[in-house]
């Protein structure tokens, strides 16, 4: 299993001021950063595009963990690797050749990630486990930040970290919607690895201790 790290999820930064918002995460000591691409389709809602991705690239050096909410993600993992992504995940329940996208991502030079639905059984990813570099099990409806963690999920990310273990892979596992000082710890018992926060970390009185709690630091 890989070292905890905490994502800090710049939905929940200014989005008038983004760099600012990347830069007090890099401040924090976060080596990764979560963008949230909303389509208002797949979801209901709508964030940033390549452009912006592209332009936060040119003003941080954090890992860019891409999180595609979009019911076409095979028409935008080339924009996002050419924006400076580094890391790409797409859902399973859109309609699409989900091996053909995560192997273009990987061709692209960038790493790959599957992400489920709460709704979303874990059979439906297992097929794919051998091909990705993460796996991000949504522990929130997604849409929107600041929801309330859903423990319901917990049995998903058991299943996952033992068909890991059990299969001798190394895909990162992740955990996005809810994250925070009281849900991370149930997570990381059940598996998880790696921790998106968006509302609990940017409204951290002190963003670095937020993190070395997170990371067990
Ligand atoms: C939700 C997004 C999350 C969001 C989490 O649809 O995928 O990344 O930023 O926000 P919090 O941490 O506020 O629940
Ligand atoms: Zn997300």
């Amino acid at each position: 299993m890989a070292a905890p790290l905490l994502v800090p999820s710049l939905l929940a930064g200014d989005h008038a001021d983004l760099a600012a918002s990347a830069a007090q995460a890099a401040a924090a000591g976060a080596r990764w950063l979560h963008l949230d691409i909303m389509d208002g389709h797949f979801v209901p809602n709508l964030t940033f595009g390549p452009g912006v991705a592209a332009a936060l690239r040119r003003r941080t050096t954090l890992f860019l963990d891409t999180h595609l909410m979009v019911d076409n993600p095979a028409d935008f993992v080339e924009p996002f690797a050419q924006a400076g992504s580094d890391l790409i995940s797409l859902h399973i329940e859109p309609a699409c050749d989900h091996a053909a996208v995560l192997a273009r991502i990987r061709a692209l030079g960038k790493q790959n990630g599957l992400v489920l639905n709460p709704g979303t059984p874990v059979a439906a990813v297992e097929p794919f486990l051998g091909l990705v570099d993460l796996v991000l099990v949504m522990t929130v409806q997604p849409g929107f930040g600041g929801q309330a963690f859903r423990v319901d999920v917990l049995p998903k990310l058991e299943t996952l970290a033992r068909w890991r273990r059990e299969r001798g892979l190394a895909f990162r596992l992740e955990v996005d919607g809810g994250v925070d000082l009281q849900t991370a710890p149930l997570c990381r018992a059940a598996g998880a690895d790696t921790f998106v926060a968006g509302t609990a970390f940017f409204r951290a009185t002190d963003r670095t201790a937020f993190r070395q709690a997170i990371e067990g630091a």
